[in-house]
């Protein structure tokens, strides 16, 4: 059942990032990405990147309607940039492959919050280098809250009962180092699985619920999430917010860019034991402790969410995607950073449709396609309503073999944002489109 027996870690959780603006409306943050050693495999020492540590970054937590600064210093020897997945800001703050930060540069981009409660997190965004720098350890999280959120009686202290679980596979080499290893048919997938850069982790909880902030922030794969003792998934968020009401799950599948606000009611575990299963991998064990009562709730009722209403479109556009081991086009194009492959007025909203007939082999057998500076509904799957848990606000959307997705998208902000499939040797190798919002 994808338990083992092995010699268990702590649960890393990242670091809240301080605000440094004692003015409520203010958030002033600094990352800095840099070099770094981390030892995931006892008594070996990896070479790794981080944001103002060694693996991974902090999370930044943000409240709706704050402006917030962001400096970003890169220590790194070569160049990076830093985008901000899944929020809604205008382009030259979105981080994109054309606002790089050279050696010993510093990026300050500011935008104000103006979007519902999610989880949302950063990477960087090179043509070309991408997935080497994430594979290194260069991703982290973003909170967003709001008053929604706020008036919701959910777990929410954070690394207590509501806690990140940013998932990576990852290839070890006999001395410890990472085995970053791309062949013509993609990336080699990992031999062990990261949870918040810890390798075979445990975490202590309250014997009551429990929010799992899932991230697949691995380059290629999908994971399946299960949990054991038959316990279900209640799940409460998609990538850009509270889905209306919360969803029963057995099994959530994510897709590499993908994240699921999960909430996991442990009350009935008769062991003091139990697992977070990722598909092939040991997961993450839940320790059990009886640390008080739990006065948490799950409404039933989480957000009132406009309709996705497939009238509202003004405008059509489809997209098809295409791999072959490890490249991959967009409408037959591969990424060309002198071109403008389309235009939308802001504000205009339109139906997009995303299909792919041949997944080039890679283990996903599809592509999860992600759209910047913007959230989007998914209108249809293969012509049905899409399940309930793809009925709120996504950013990234998996399209498997044979598949038709119908989305429902407009952009509230103008300049120029990408679109690409999500695995990220696919978006490397040019699987990537650009799309210019002009002025209504
Ligand atoms: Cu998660 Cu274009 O990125
Ligand atoms: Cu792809």
């Amino acid at each position: 059942d994808g338990v083992v027996s092995s010699e268990r870690n702590p649960l890393r959780i990242p670091e809240l990032l301080e605000d440094r603006n004692p003015d409520p409306n203010m958030a002033e943050y600094a990352l800095e990405a840099r070099e770094g050693e981390q030892e995931f495999i006892p008594g070996k020492l990896t070479k790794t990147f981080g944001y103002n540590g060694d693996y991974l970054g902090p999370v930044l937590r943000m409240r709706r309607g704050e402006q917030v600064s962001i400096q970003v210093s890169n220590a790194l020897t070569d160049d990076t940039t830093i985008h901000w997945h899944g929020l809604e800001v205008d382009g030259e703050q979105d981080g994109g492959p054309h606002q790089k930060i050279k050696p010993g540069d510093t990026w300050n981009p500011q935008f104000t919050v103006d979007q519902p409660a999610a989880t949302l997190w950063f990477h960087p965004h090179l043509a070309g280098t991408t997935a080497n720098q994430v594979y290194m350890g260069l991703a982290g999280l973003i909170y967003i809250e709001d008053e929604v959120s706020d008036g919701l009686n959910l777990p929410k202290e954070y690394g207590v009962n509501d806690l990140p679980v940013i998932v990576q596979d990852r290839n070890f080499k006999a001395d410890g180092s990472f085995a970053y290893e791309v062949s013509m048919m993609g990336v080699v997938p990992g031999n062990h699985l990261l949870i918040n850069g810890t390798e075979n982790p445990y975490v202590e909880v309250n014997q009551g619920k429990v929010r799992l902030r899932l991230l697949n922030a691995s380059n290629a794969d999908n994971y399946t999430f299960t949990l054991s003792d038959n316990l279900d998934f209640q799940q409460i968020a998609s990538d850009g917010g509270f889905l209306e009401k919360s969803v029963v799950r057995k099994a959530i599948e994510l897709s590499p860019g993908e994240r699921a606000e999960v909430v996991v009611d442990l009350s009935a575990v008769k062991e003091d034991k139990t697992y977070l299963l990722v598909e092939g991998y040991p997961g993450l064990e839940f320790r059990i402790l009886q640390l008080g009562k739990d006065t948490t709730e799950v409404p039933s009722q989480l957000v009132v969410l406009p309709k996705a209403d497939a009238t509202l479109s003004t405008g059509e556009r489809s997209f098809q995607l295409e791999g072959m081991g490890i490249q991959g086009t967009i409408n037959g194009k591969v990424y060309d950073p002198d071109r403008m492959d389309e235009t939308i007025p802001q504000g205009k909203t339109e139906i997009w449709t995303l299909t792919t007939t041949f997944g080039g082999m890679m283990q996903s057998g599809g592509h999860p396609f992600h759209v910047h500076g913007t959230q989007f509904r998914v209108l249809s799957r293969n012509g049905k309503e899409p399940p309930e848990e793809e009925r709120g606000y996504k950013d990234t959307v998996f399209v498997g073999v044979g598949e038709e997705v119908r989305i429902l998208i407009q952009f509230k902000h103008q300049g120029m944002y990408m679109y690409h499939c999500h695995i990220l040797e696919h978006e490397d190798y040019g699987m990537m489109g650009q799309i210019m919002v002009t002025a209504p």
